[in-house]
Order: C-alpha cells, then sequence, then structure tokens
C-alpha cells in the first residue's frame, strides 16, 4: 500500500507534536508548513534525527510553500493564535479567521481532495470558514474538539473515582466553548453509569450531584485551566493527541465513533451549522452522524451551545 501523505498547516505547539505522534506512529509522510521560515524546517529534522532511536521509517518535510502539501490524503489545520490568560476562544476571531482566509485558500488550491480536520479556535467558527473557502464536501472536513473535551471530563471521572480511565467513556458534544454539553446520563465505567457509583461513594444523591457538578464544570473550562498555568498559550498535547485519534481513523477506516465538529442537516434539531456530534471516522471521511434522543435538559443545553456558536459564526459573514 502506497503510502499516506500527511500535511500540517502551523508548526506550532500543535503542530511540531502532532509531526512527532504522525512519526512515531508511522501513520503517513509529514509535511509541516507554516509562514515562520526555518522553523518547520528545524523540527522535521529535529523529528527525523530522532528516526533511529525510536525506529519509525517516513519521511518529514519543513516548509514555507504550500505546493509541498499536493497530494496529501489529510490537512490538519493548527495554524492560528493560541488564547492567553483571561481570553476566551471566541476573542481569537478576528485574528484567526485572517489566517483561516489564508490557509484555506492554500488547501482549495493544492490539495482539494484531502480530508481536512480542523484545530485552530474559535473551533466551530473556523470549521465553517474553512468550508467557505475551500468548498469541500461536508463529509470531508471537521473540527476536533469533541474527542479532547470527553477526553478531559473522562480524566475527571477517573480520578474522582480511583478507576483506570481505560474503562471511562464520557461524551461531550456541543460547541467548543463553555456552553459544551458533557453527557452524564451516558457516562459510564465499564458500562456502569457513573451517577451510580458516586451515589454508592458518597452515600446521598444530593453530594453526588455536587461532585458531578463540579466535574462538569471543571470540564468546561479546562481548556481555560491549562492556559492560566502556562501563561504562554494553550494546551498541546491532549489537543494533538485527540487528533492523532480522528487522523487513525480515517487513514485505518477504523470507523470509530468519535465526537466530531461535523456540518448537521438537521440532525440533533440543528440545520445548517458546524456542531460537535458523536460521528464514525472511516475511509470515506464522516460516514455516519449517530443521532439519539436526548432528555429534554440535556436538549436545551444543547440548544444553549448551538446558540453560541450560531451568534459567533453569523459574525463572519
Ligand atoms: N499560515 C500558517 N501558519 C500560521 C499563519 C498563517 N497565516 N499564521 C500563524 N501561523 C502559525 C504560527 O507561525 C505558529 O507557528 O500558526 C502556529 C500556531 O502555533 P502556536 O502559536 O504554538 O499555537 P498552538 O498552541 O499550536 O495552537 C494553535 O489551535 O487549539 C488552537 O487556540 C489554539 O488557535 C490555536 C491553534
Amino acid at each position: 500500500m502506497a503510502k499516506k501523505k500527511i500535511a500540517i498547516i502551523g508548526g506550532g505547539q500543535i503542530g511540531g507534536v502532532l509531526a512527532q505522534l504522525c512519526a512515531q506512529r508511522e501513520l503517513g509522510d509529514v509535511v509541516l508548513f507554516d509562514i515562520v521560515e526555518g522553523m518547520p524546517q528545524g523540527k522535521c529534522l529535529d523529528i527525523a534525527e530522532a528516526s533511529p532511536v525510536d525506529g519509525f521509517d517516513i519521511s518529514l518535510t519543513g516548509t514555507n510553500n504550500y505546493k509541498d502539501i499536493a497530494g496529501s490524503d489529510i490537512v490538519i489545520v493548527t495554524a492560528g493564535l493560541p488564547r492567553k490568560p483571561g481570553m476566551s476562544r471566541d476573542d481569537l476571531i478576528e485574528v484567526n479567521s485572517k489566517i483561516m482566509r489564508q490557509v484555506a485558500e492554500g488547501i482549495k488550491q493544492n490539495a482539494p481532495d484531502s480530508f481536512v480536520i480542523v484545530i485552530s479556535n474559535p473551533l466551530d467558527a473556523m470549521v465553517t470558514l474553512c468550508q467557505k473557502i475551500t468548498g469541500l464536501p461536508y463529509n470531508r472536513i471537521i473540527g476536533q474538539a469533541g474527542v479532547l473535551d470527553s477526553a478531559r471530563f473522562a480524566t475527571f471521572i477517573a480520578w474522582e473515582l480511583g478507576v483506570s480511565v481505560r474503562d471511562v467513556t464520557a461524551l461531550t458534544l456541543g460547541g467548543h466553548g463553555d456552553d459544551m454539553v458533557p453527557l452524564v446520563r451516558y457516562a459510564n465505567v465499564s458500562g456502569i453509569p457513573v451517577m451510580e457509583l458516586l451515589e454508592r461513594k458518597y452515600g446521598n444523591a444530593a453530594k453526588a450531584k455536587e461532585v458531578m457538578d463540579a466535574m462538569l464544570n471543571r470540564t468546561r473550562k479546562a481548556g481555560g485551566e491549562v492556559v492560566a498555568l502556562l501563561k504562554t498559550g494553550s494546551a498541546f498535547y491532549s489537543p494533538a493527541s485527540s487528533t492523532i485519534a480522528m487522523v487513525e481513523s480515517v487513514l485505518k477506516d477504523q470507523k470509530r465513533v468519535l465526537a466530531s465538529c461535523v456540518y448537521l442537516d438537521g440532525e440533533f434539531g440543528v440545520k445548517g451549522y458546524f456542531v460537535g456530534v458523536p460521528t464514525v471516522l472511516g475511509a470515506g471521511g464522516v460516514e455516519k452522524i449517530i443521532e439519539f434522543k436526548l432528555d429534554a435538559e440535556e436538549q436545551a443545553m444543547m440548544d444553549k451551545s448551538v446558540a453560541a456558536v450560531k451568534g459567533l459564526v453569523d459574525t463572519l459573514a
């Protein structure tokens, strides 16, 4: 089988970790693009020189020329400013939409047949803009947010209950903002509802709810928690890992069910917007959107989150 080609646009914190993970897992040849001269070349040289030690056998090309992304199977977009302490993701829209316009044009001209995953924030708006400019079909462009938001929720559950993260399943829907929708009803440990385990641990429902509410709040603000600690940028290891799960599912046709920011055409009561929902990712890109019934409270949270996404996206025009 011919080797796959993965282009990463934006060779900063997330881009660098992504390049290393793609190399270490031999997912394909890597092209790392950035507007900063020398930086993507330097990072690729650095990663390549670890290949005899790590034992991976793929090529890495750092570049400032969009022509080098031609023929990519997957293009991952990380270009854009990260937030600083005190900023919301939405505060990035003006500067990052300017960057996204250039990037999307580069993809349209050079890799129009690729599958695109956007990571730049504010995520839901950046995916929307990227699709508008590239004109990519909706099954070939998604955003990464839900895998990470769900992973953060799962991490806090595992810590709280003292169990392995591998046995925790947690799902977060909606936009990638403070109104995101972590689904309590479906959160489980090896199939056992988390709320039941919390009630047993604390012996009463009120305390269990209080603990869950604190985890929900932390999940919603988890990105900001990292920003406040780092001070100079935002999370990059976990966004990169989350994106790799999506890349792998597409390249290896795994058909994993991963929360992705996808274009909705009536699903979950949303029409014409990119919002996070569970999707089957495989060789055909977004192969299926998994729809299921939300209860009244969940639907209300979803509606609130979607309203926030709409408010932001509609300012793009
Ligand atoms: N074209 C390509 N790359 C660009 C452009 C552009 N027009 N403008 C800026 N970049 C590059 C920067 O040179 C930088 O190397 O994008 C890179 C961004 O890297 P970082 O500043 O390290 O940011 P990072 O932490 O990787 O986050 C990138 O993902 O999660 C989001 O909010 C985050 O929007 C941010 C993005």
